[in-house]
C-alpha cells in the first residue's frame, strides 16, 4: 500500500507523494518542467519575504549535474545518477545587514516543499537528500561563502521498483510509515 493511510482524506498529491529511488535513466526533463518546478519554489513564503534560497540546477549529462552527483554520499550516487535533474538548494545564512538569519533553513525547506509538490503534480518524482558532502559541493560548484548548502533534490521519472536490488529494493516496496497523530500532536488533537 503506497498511498498514505489517513484518518480523513487529504489532497491526493500529498497522499500519493513518495521518495522513490528507482528512476528512469533515459527520461529527459524539459526546460518548461524545470522552470515550473523552480517557479513553485520561488513563490514560497519566507520570513520578511527574505527569499534566502538559491538553486544550482543540473540536467543529467551536463557539468552542474556531474558536480552535484560527485558530492553525494555513495549510497545516494548509486541511485541518483539515474535522475533527470539534480537541484542543490543553498541558503543565505545572513541578512543583508550582516546579522544571522536564523530562519534560513526553515525558508529553504518551504521552497523545496513547494518544488516537490509541483514536481509530483507534473508526473515526475522528487527525492530530497541531505546525504552529501557540503564542502565538496561548495568546491565543485564554486558556491559563494555567503551560502550554506542545504539539500539536493533528485527529479526524475519513477521506474519499476524491480530495477533496484537488495536493501534498496526492499525499501522501495516497503509501505510508507508515519507516527500517529496521537504521537505528534502534543496538545489539542481534534476528536
Ligand atoms: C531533509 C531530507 C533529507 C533526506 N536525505 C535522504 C538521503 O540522503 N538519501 C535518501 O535516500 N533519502 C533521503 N531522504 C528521503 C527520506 O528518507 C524520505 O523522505 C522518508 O523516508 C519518508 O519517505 P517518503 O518521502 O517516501 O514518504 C531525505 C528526506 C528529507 C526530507
Amino acid at each position: 500500500m503506497m498511498k498514505a493511510q489517513t484518518s480523513v482524506e487529504i489532497h491526493e498529491l500529498l497522499a500519493n507523494r513518495r521518495s522513490p529511488r528507482s528512476l528512469d535513466a533515459t527520461t529527459v526533463v524539459m526546460s518548461q518542467e524545470l522552470l515550473a518546478i523552480l517557479e513553485a519554489a520561488r513563490w514560497a513564503p519566507s520570513a520578511n519575504n527574505g527569499q534566502p534560497w538559491r538553486f544550482f540546477v543540473g540536467k543529467r549529462g551536463d557539468e552542474v549535474f556531474g558536480q552535484i552527483l560527485d558530492s553525494l554520499a555513495s549510497f545516494n550516487q548509486g541511485w541518483a545518477h539515474r535522475s533527470s535533474a539534480l537541484i542543490l538548494v543553498a541558503g543565505l545564512h545572513e541578512r543583508e545587514d550582516g546579522t544571522p538569519n536564523k530562519g534560513f533553513l526553515y525558508d529553504c525547506g518551504l521552497a523545496v516543499a513547494q518544488m516537490v509538490i509541483e514536481t509530483h503534480h507534473r508526473g515526475f518524482v522528487a527525492h530530497q537528500m541531505t546525504g552529501f558532502d557540503t564542502a565538496k559541493a561548495a568546491e565543485n560548484l564554486s558556491i559563494d561563502p555567503s551560502l550554506t548548502p542545504v539539500a539536493v533534490i533528485a527529479i526524475g521519472k519513477q521506474a519499476p521498483a524491480e530495477l533496484l536490488q537488495g536493501a534498496m529494493l526492499e525499501r522501495e516496496i516497503a509501505p510508507r510509515q508515519r507516527k500517529t497523530l496521537e504521537e505528534i500532536v502534543v496538545k489539542g488533537l481534534p476528536n
